[in-house]
């Protein structure tokens, strides 16, 4: 099953994280379906759009983050438990139990840096694609949410996930973004890459004409298989990364319009996948067995006491695992062990070339102005 999706545009601000939140909580609510969202990006937003600031200080602070799990794969070799740095019980709907979270820190960054100062680059993306064949068989969608720009991780993710999907807003910077963005792409075409699922158009004002021009430019490229589904600016999905103490249903959160755009979505998304699969794959295995989370309501359970994927409740993950995590609070050490020669197709995040100014002409995809207006 190929359900693995990177959430990506080099431009920040397009609503990548408000658009995994919305998707993860809708597949889940509306569609059943056991979603993991794995949060790649330092700041940390689809964390805490998840859970409370509470419930994300502790995991932090026990070391249940994607950093200390990509700390001891990569940094320092060691094998441990993946499912250990998922948390289930998350999400503020009370329909939405199945999504389940790797969180992030703001020590992400620093991981990076080791990285790159050791040229761990194929030790990383070897962990990388560990993680998403394991969670692909577990998961029935699996959603990572990136942070702006084009870090060696966010290389990784993109070589490794199945597909990519990319926010845009109508506007000429944020499709700047995609140009970036599809241009990396073309640069290591033996490296692999995720296929495109599509180009979501977001934050569209119904009333604005650039907004509609920009949108009918994009959307008359086939390259960018644009979704039909066009998410509106609206307040309601500015309020929903407003993460509530108080369950509330998914109707309550996503009323009206903006309910009906992200129904319409993740129907849409679902039948992408679907259509992408070969006729003869096989459903993976029906629940994931990462949480018994499900029936605690928020308010009086959070994350962090009721996450406790295939280890007994009291037991910390790194004992689990017969691991240390770095603390959350702690530099992130020299790896372990000496560095090793990465991989022969690793290679760090090669130059992007600048975006081409504003008066070229649309016509050419690898250098198109994305002004609609301005061919
Ligand atoms: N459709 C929308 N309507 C209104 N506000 C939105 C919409 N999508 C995203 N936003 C808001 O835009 C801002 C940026 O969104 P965010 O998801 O953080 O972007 P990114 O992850 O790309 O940096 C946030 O304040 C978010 O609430
Ligand atoms: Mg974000």
């Amino acid at each position: 099953m190929r359900n693995t999706i990177a959430v990506m545009n080099t431009k920040g601000g397009v609503g990548k994280s408000t658009i995994v939140l919305s998707i993860a909580e809708t597949l889940a609510a509306y569609h059943g379906k056991n979603v993991l969202v794995i949060d790649s990006d330092a700041q940390a937003s689809v964390s805490s759009m998840l859970m409370s600031t509470t419930s994300l200080r502790k995991l932090q602070g026990d070391g249940r983050t994607i950093v200390v799990y990509l700390v001891s794969a990569v940094l320092r070799d060691t094998q441990i438990e993946w499912t250990d740095f998922v948390v289930g019980g998350v999400s503020d709907v009370d329909d939405a139990k199945s999504v389940y979270l790797m969180p992030s820190d703001m020590q992400l960054t620093l991981f990076e840096r080791e990285v790159s100062k050791e040229a761990l680059h194929g030790r990383l993306r070897a962990s990388i694609g560990g993680l998403l064949s394991r969670a692909r068989i577990v998961f029935d969608v699996v959603l990572i949410d990136c942070p702006p720009g084009l870090s060696v991780l966010t290389e990784c993710w993109l070589r490794e996930a199945d597909f990519h999907l990319s926010p845009t807003k109508p506007d000429y910077i944020s499709v700047c973004g995609l140009d970036v963005f599809r241009r990396f792409q073309q640069l290591n075409p033996e490296m692999g890459f995720a296929e495109n699922l599509g180009v979501l158009v977001n934050m569209k004002d119904k009333h604005s004409a650039e907004d509609e021009e920009y949108h009918r430019w994009l959307a008359s490229n086939p390259e960018n298989r644009c979704f039909e589904q066009v998410v509106p600016r609206l307040n309601a999905l500015q309020q929903a990364a407003r993460y509530h103490n108080e369950e509330r249903s998914f109707s309550a959160k996503y009323p009206g319009e903006i309910g009906a755009a992200v129904r319409g979505l993740t129907t849409e998304i679902l039948a992408r996948l679907a259509a992408a699969e070969p006729a003869s794959a096989e459903k993976p295995a029906a629940a994931p067995s990462v949480s018994p989370a499900a029936q605690a309501p928020v308010a009086q359970a959070p994350a962090t006491q009721i996450a406790a994927p295939q280890v007994a409740a009291a037991q910390p993950a790194a004992a689990a695992a017969n691991v240390q995590p770095a603390p959350a609070a702690a530099p992130i050490a020299a790896p372990a062990i000496a560095a090793q020669a990465p991989a022969a197709t690793a290679t760090p995040v090669a130059p992007v070339a600048a975006p081409v100014p504003a008066t070229a002409p649309v016509a050419a995809p690898a250098v198109a102005v994305p002004h609609p207006g301005r061919a």
